[in-house]
């Protein structure tokens, strides 16, 4: 049961000390995300995972973010992921297969290494990092998006940005570039379903990925809050639609929502737009400070994969640790984790 999972936690954390690490994402439900050492946004996690000196880095978050991790601590700590099942579905909405093919097609109509820069969202599988890796490419997260498209606009004249569409459009619009610059390659379709002329009248070619949770999100909910609470201000995760982000006052990472939702007055009232834990976990902060936090979606967004971490898992993977037992470890082949490591050292560096 919950009590004595919540008790074999503690005890192993207690056994194992500083050889441990428990990284928590965000959206982990409460409890799990109360036994983590450390907490952050996707980018926080990596430089997190890259400075730990423990043995063991547990993961309580999704695969993408483990093998991050496991690439940045250059295979020297044990990286665990306490349920392998959980993934990211926009991540899998791109692999290395599709993306070959993209850029294959491209060089039917210019020449992608001279002309374009592959630029992938950290929401991604290793493999796919190494692709931009051998590229001249580099990765992004939610919180230096911006920065890194500068950077790679500044190199060639178009990015290709995958796997999520929406955190591409949302800043590349927010740099100035009009959306008749940017086209949609649909993966499923020859030649992503564009014309020659349009590949190369583009300047940002956005994969057809998408969040499934923030999917959920639309404009009328905001429309709805602003009726209901002139006063209000909306705040919003880059990975919701156009629209959403659009309408919104703020938008950036999980872990620039809290931090400027945790500076309200009291009396200040918001709409958030990102995943239910989160949300929740906010809310209940900020209330005994009067100021007011709202999810945005009537309906229940939880992220399904970030919920299967949970107390069992994770008392289980802590217990084999106890007893000498590696379980669930996630590691990268050496032969991509190097190329991947050298465009999240890229990411690193032009952000700094
Ligand atoms: P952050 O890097 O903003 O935490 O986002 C991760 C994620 O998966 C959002 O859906
Ligand atoms: Fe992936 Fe969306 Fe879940 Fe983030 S919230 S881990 S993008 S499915």
């Amino acid at each position: 049961d919950d009590g004595e999972c919540e008790a074999r936690i503690v005890a192993a954390k207690r056994m194992l000390g500083d050889r441990l690490c428990i990284l928590g994402h965000h959206y982990q439900r409460n409890e799990v995300f109360r036994h983590a050492h450390f907490s952050g946004d996707s980018l926080k996690l990596s430089q997190l995972a890259a400075k730990t000196k423990a043995d063991f880095i547990v993961f309580c978050g999704v695969h993408f973010m483990a093998e991050v991790a496991d690439i940045v601590t250059g295979g020297e700590r044990t990286v665990i992921l306490p349920d392998l099942a959980a993934g990211c579905s926009m991540a899998d909405m791109a692999n290395l297969a599709k993306v070959r093919k993209c850029w294959d097609e491209l060089s039917t109509v210019l020449d992608p290494d001279q002309m374009v820069t592959p630029v992938t969202y950290i929401n991604s599988a290793a493999d796919l990092k190494a692709f931009c890796g051998r590229h001249g490419g580099i990765v992004c997260t939610s919180s230096n998006a911006r920065a890194v498209l500068e950077w790679a606009f500044a190199r060639r004249e178009k990015v290709l940005f995958f796997p999520d569409q929406h955190l591409g459009r949302n800043t590349a619009y927010g740099m100035g570039i009009p959306l008749d610059e940017m086209v949609v390659w649909d993966f499923s379709k020859p030649m992503g379903g564009l014309s020659p002329e349009a590949i190369r009248k583009a300047r940002m070619i956005l994969w057809k990925g998408f969040c499934s949770v923030h999917q959920m999100f639309q404009p009328q909910h905001i429309d709805h809050f602003r009726r209901r609470v002139p006063h209000g201000k909306v705040i919003s995760h880059p990975e919701n639609a156009f629209e959403v982000c659009q309408k919104s006052d703020y938008v950036g990472s999980t872990e620039y929502i809290l931090r400027t939702v945790r500076a309200s007055q009291p009396g200040e009232h918001w709409l958030v737009g990102t995943e239910l834990n989160l949300v929740n976990r906010l809310a209940e902060e900020m209330r005994p400070r009067g100021v007011t936090v709202e999810f945005m979606s009537p309906t229940v967004c939880m992220c399904s994969t970030m919920f299967r971490i949970d107390p069992q898992h994770l008392a289980w993977t802590l217990d084999n640790l106890v007893a000498g037992k590696v379980v669930n470890q996630i590691r990268v082949p050496h032969e991509v984790a190097e190329p991947a490591r050298a465009a999240l050292d890229l990411m690193l560096e032009v952000v700094d």
